[in-house]
């Protein structure tokens, strides 16, 4: 397949002339408005086609891409994006709302608003409406070291993503995306036998910037993935959404795509993606992005395991884990070399 079926930049004229299928061209990206997107997926489309809708909107904070709308105009734009978005997602999918907090006015007279209140009771108004059985599955706590100094409240180190499920059939890969073991050595007292999941432990909701393996630093002036958008999410907090919540083949959608990160995170996890990006900048670097992560030349910021720094016995890796589990660790990563990199994330068993 040539570089220009499998990925295309589109306009809101040339996709309903020349967009044929996600099969002919499973990485379309589409400079324009989303709610002409959705409109023309519509029309191509009976049938529920996302399995994830994945995205961080526009927060109406002031930023370069945004024009200042009124809260009216605001939830406005989003009630029509998120009516027709939710009926699109199959049954098996999921939506995923990134979103952080307004910030009103500076300094002692200032107030914040959480944008996952506003959203939540968007959503749930939204889908009852369409009498969707939305299901809020988690409201995830995605916490990073870095940001802007406060001075007259305490500075903000977290935002959030929302997930929400269309159905109970919901896809939920959670071999796929467990997490560092903090103690893999542990025995059961009772039977004397390792006690966890060679596979990782259960993720939990708060995706903390010291204590696990998803270290995930927001892409700020120094990090590999920053570009000349000021609010790109960083790619392995979507990889990580996407792993879990899709499976490979699948189609991922972002209405707000800025410059296609959602869209790098599929191409890297053989995904096929959608995204809708009105300024033209961000589209053309987002083409460029979503070209390097299809060769695999992307520069982003990997996961990384994080040490447990206390080195007591049971923090080490059972040597028989990793023998006994060689075929299961295949199965699960996919190649040899993925099962490496997985391994040497973990000390060595200092009794053997
Ligand atoms: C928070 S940014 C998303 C950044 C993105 N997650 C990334 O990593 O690059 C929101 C984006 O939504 C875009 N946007 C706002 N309204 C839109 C609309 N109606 N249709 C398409 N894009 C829109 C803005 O231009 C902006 O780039």
């Amino acid at each position: 397949m040539s570089k220009e079926e499998n990925l295309k930049l589109f306009t809101s004229k040339t996709f309903d002339q020349d967009f044929k299928s996600f099969e002919y061209t499973p990485f379309a990206l589409y400079n324009g408005d989303t709610r002409l997107l959705l409109k023309s997926l519509k029309k191509k489309f009976k049938e529920p086609i996302f399995d994830l809708v994945i995205t961080s909107p526009p927060y109406n904070i002031g930023k370069e891409y945004e024009d200042d709308l009124s809260e009216e105009e605001y939830i406005a734009l989003h009630t029509d994006i998120i009516t027709e978005a939710l009926p699109m997602i199959k049954n098996t999918g999921s939506i995923c709302w990134q979103v952080g907090f307004q910030v009103n006015k500076t300094g002692r007279s200032s107030s914040i608003l959480p944008l996952d209140f506003l959203y939540h009771e968007l959503f749930m108004k939204i889908a009852k409406k369409l009498e969707i059985p939305l299901k809020l599955k988690n409201r995830i706590i995605w916490r990073f070291g870095h940001g802007g100094m406060a001075k007259t409240r305490f500075s903000g180190r977290y935002e959030v993503v929302l997930w929400y499920t269309v159905s109970d059939d919901y896809t939920f890969n959670l071999q796929e995306i467990g997490e560092q073991q903090k103690y893999p050595g542990k025995r059961s007292s009772r039977t004397g036998e390792i006690s966890g999941n060679f596979l990782g432990k259960n993720p939990e909701d708060v995706w903390d910037f010291k204590e696990t393996i998803w270290d995930i630093p927001n892409v700020k002036s120094h990090h590999p993935e920053k570009t000349i958008h000021p609010c790109q999410f960083p790619i392995e907090l979507i990889q990580r959404l996407t792993l879990g919540l899709t499976n490979k083949g699948d189609l991922v959608f972002d209405p707000y795509a800025g410059v296609h990160s959602a869209g790098c995170a599929a191409a890297l996890l053989d995904r096929k993606y959608i995204g809708g990006e009105l300024d033209n900048d961000y589209s053309t670097k987002g083409l460029k992005r979503v070209e390097e992560a299809i060769a695999r030349k992307l520069l982003y910021r990997e996961a990384k395991g994080v040490m447990d720094p206390r080195e007591s016995e049971f923090s080490v890796m059972p040597d028989a884990w990793i023998r006994m589990s060689a075929k299961h660790l295949l199965k699960a990563y996919g190649s040899p070399e993925k099962v490496f990199k997985y391994l040497k994330q973990f000390p060595k068993d200092k009794k053997q």
